[in-house]
């Protein structure tokens, strides 16, 4: 599976979105995760992502580790997003910031 990872917290381009053939994605209010029961690794998302918050689980970086974990549990309870939005008018301001982990709203 993929997994989504800190760089996308209080940024959600949901450039992702639009070229999931699977429509995975769930929305949190200030973040995307992964369905880990429905992603079919088609590796498309990852390029998409303007902040690169997206890796195969193999390849999570070791300080992301337990993003893994929280895209599983949230998926469960976040709603499908299909279709690419505006993304919040601040997301530019936070996109190199890279603590943030702690901001995630669930
Ligand atoms: Fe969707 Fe493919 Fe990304 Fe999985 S790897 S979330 S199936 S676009
Ligand atoms: Fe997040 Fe990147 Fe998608 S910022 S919403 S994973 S395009």
């Amino acid at each position: 599976t993929y997994v989504v990872t800190e760089s996308c917290v209080k940024c959600k381009y949901t450039d992702c979105v639009d070229v999931c053939p699977v429509d995975c994605f769930r929305e949190g209010p200030n973040m995307l995760v992964i369905d880990p029961d429905e992603c079919i690794d088609c590796t498309l998302c990852v390029a998409e992502c303007p902040v690169e918050a997206i890796f195969a689980e193999d390849d999570v970086p070791a300080d992301q580790k337990d993003f893994t974990a929280l895209n599983a549990e949230l998926s469960k309870v976040w709603k499908p997003l299909v279709e690419r939005k505006p993304a919040p008018a601040d997301a530019d301001a936070w996109k190199d910031v890279k603590a943030k982990r702690h901001l995630v709203e669930k």
